[in-house]
């Protein structure tokens, strides 16, 4: 039975999922199955966008039969040429033998290869830059060569905004009934599938991405129509930036991968026992045993961490044979910029060290660490001190946040050891105002909101409304923790306009902004004109229209200064500058929440009050 989905007026999905698939291309695992998208144009002229894999070729047709509904198909894009997209590309011409297939020079050449139907008399051959029109909808070519193979094309749809990507912002996993990814939590439950595709996919070619995104940047793309994973229409930026990120070979976070060859479990004993060194300096591990994790859920995670650390047992004189497997893999993935630490183990003649320094140096901006550790065996008590410096040289390169004992904050450092729970700062809570702080990668940010309110004592849980447009928002909906600093009475101005009068979506709040600490859970608080810390991980949400409200639960909560809190009457009252006196009457809206009022006669009704967060159905005419 067909099964398609509407992506606008005149443009439907009539790809399939293939579930059964166990390794895509024959290397990569795909547990949660992978989609073949293709997308069918119903305009004066009709329009396919590829075909797909021949293990889905009976669904796929039965789409494309009924999405037609009689009408004749004339043309077919082929934007890449891999079987996973136009095996079924012959079958379709058997079915719709005067369909034209629109692709370039390099495309045809190897349609030759593959197939055995007379390409010559079908293929209209399009180039970068040509115009073709379907009707209503005019398509312009872009050539997108390694992104993944070097005939690779994309098309971008003028007139619908849509911008069809071919392997180019694709993700492993099937759609499972979703089409668009703001029907899923992408960036929670689909981002690290999508690195996996995309560094083992296209990892090695960077700089080809690079120059293909360069292009795209230059289009208003409404929609992302790639040819796996789901289709973007909102928060495409988000998606973008993670891909300006893998292209470029940036981390996306600070932590440092702990790949082991291990075969007696001591070359393990001396990862764990570096691995325990650096948590305690606070920074990021992960662990993984070349032995058990596929090479590629390892490069994945290299593509994600700034530093990676190899340890690895001497094997046949050589590196030990998963870790050499996965030292090549990642080599040939052209991985860059990143500080990498070696650990090499032999019983009686170790090599592996050596071995694994020479690989690396195929590669390009990495900072291979002097400090070293060899073990004969087994780690011993008198080595300890040589993980506590290797330990020390990773931190020394880990970048660091605005140095925080320089503040004049009344938190102190950033905090180590066991959170704190005082329950006295629980008492600090009030109808008021509050800095609410999350964290994102590398990102901090944070908001001003009015919505803190403990619910219940015993477990100790507090809940926040937050406004669904912001940017912490997404942050606490990605990431589940978050903190709140509690405003108070010394609170000044600029702290309300640092945090409520831009959107952490432009600007980097923290940027210029010397007043916070950190708290146990890694989380920014503000330590100036305020009088409490919460520290809190969420544990429900509920979702209003314009709203998520938060319940978490209290993992840390301290008082930090006796100033009372500032409520909203004292805000008003005592911190918010008073207007002017005006001599004409103001022409504007009033927030009914907070008072905030926006000059002008026509409130846009995305308006977010700067204030409060409350929407424009919140603000009523001045009179
Ligand atoms: Fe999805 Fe490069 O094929």
């Amino acid at each position: 039975m067909y099964c398609y989905r509407k992506v606008m007026d005149d443009l439907y999905w009539v790809g399939a999922n293939d579930r059964r698939l166990a390794m895509f291309e024959g290397v990569y695992s795909v547990p949660d199955g992978v989609s073949y998208n293709s997308y069918l144009l119903l305009d004066e002229k009709t329009v396919l966008c590829d075909t797909v894999d021949a293990a889905v070729g009976t669904v796929f047709f039965e789409n494309v039969e009924k999405v037609l509904d009689g009408r004749h198909l004339d043309y077919v894009i082929v934007h890449h040429m891999e079987p996973d997209h136009s095996a079924t590309l012959e079958e379709l011409i058997r079915r719709y033998p005067d369909v034209r297939i629109l692709c370039n020079s390099k495309t045809k050449t190897l349609m030759k290869q593959f197939f055995t139907f007379d390409v010559e008399s079908r293929v209209q051959l399009v180039k970068e830059g040509d115009v073709f029109s379907a009707g209503r909808h005019e398509l312009t070519f872009v050539n997108a060569p390694m992104v993944h193979w070097p005939e690779v094309m994309m098309t971008y749809d003028k007139t619908s905004g849509a911008l069809f990507s071919a392997d180019a912002f694709g993700t492993f996993g099937a759609l499972n009934g979703a089409l668009f990814a703001d029907e899923v939590d992408f960036m929670r439950d689909y981002l690290d599938e999508a690195r996996r595709y995309y560094s083992n996919i296209v990892g090695k070619y960077g700089t080809q991405v690079t120059a293909a995104l360069k292009k795209a940047s230059g289009l208003d793309i409404k929609y992302l129509c790639p040819l796996h994973g789901f289709v973007w229409r909102k928060n495409i930026g988000d998606y973008i930036d993670k891909y300006q990120h893998w292209a470029a070979y940036k981390p996306e976070e600070t932590g440092v991968v702990i790949a082991y060859a291990s075969v007696y479990h001591h070359t393990e004993n001396a990862a764990e026992c570096l691995a325990i060194r650096l948590r305690e300096k606070g920074i990021k591990t992960v662990m993984f045993d070349t032995s058990v994790t596929p090479p590629s859920e390892i490069i994945s995670a290299v593509f994600k961490y700034s530093h990676l650390v190899l340890a690895s047992t001497t094997y046949n004189a050589g590196i030990f044979v998963q870790m050499e497997a996965f030292l090549y893999d990642l080599v040939e993935h052209n991985i860059q910029n990143r500080t990498v630490a070696v650990i090499e183990n032999g019983s009686w003649a170790p090599t592996s060290g050596k071995l694994m320094r020479e690989l690396l140096e195929k590669c390009k901006n990495l900072n291979v660490l002097n400090e070293t550790l060899t073990i004969k065996s087994s780690l011993k008590e008198d080595q300890l001190s040589q993980l506590d410096v290797i330990a020390d040289a990773i931190d020394a390169t880990v970048p660091k946040k605005t140095d925080v004992t320089k503040t004049d904050g009344k938190g102190g450092d950033t905090d180590t050891g066991a959170p704190v729970l005082d329950p006295k700062a629980m008492f600090k809570l009030s109808y008021g105002l509050f800095v609410l702080t999350a964290k994102d990668g590398e990102k901090d940010n944070g908001c001003i909101v009015n919505t803190v309110i403990q619910v219940t004592e015993k477990p100790n849980r507090i809940q926040v409304a937050v406004n669904r447009n912001g940017h912490t928002h997404d942050m606490i909906k990605k990431t589940g923790v978050f903190n709140v600093s509690i405003l108070a009475q010394d609170a000044t101005f600029d702290l309300f306009k640092q945090f409520g009068f831009q959107s952490g979506k432009s600007a980097d709040k923290f940027a210029d902004f010397a007043d916070y600490s950190r708290s146990a859970n890694g989380l920014t608080y503000v330590t100036r004109g305020t009088n409490a810390l919460i520290s809190a991980k969420v544990v429900q949400e509920v979702e209003f229209e314009t709203h998520t409200v938060f319940i978490a639960e209290v993992t840390e909560c301290r008082v930090l200064s006796d100033v009372p809190s500032v409520t909203y009457e004292y805000y008003f009252a005592h911190i918010k500058p008073k207007p002017q006196p005006v001599e004409e009457k103001k022409v504007g809206w009033v927030c009914r929440i907070c008072g905030y009022v926006y000059e002008g006669e026509v409130l846009p009704p995305d308006f977010i009050c700067p204030i409060c967060k409350h929407p424009a159905s919140d603000f009523e005419k001045l009179q």
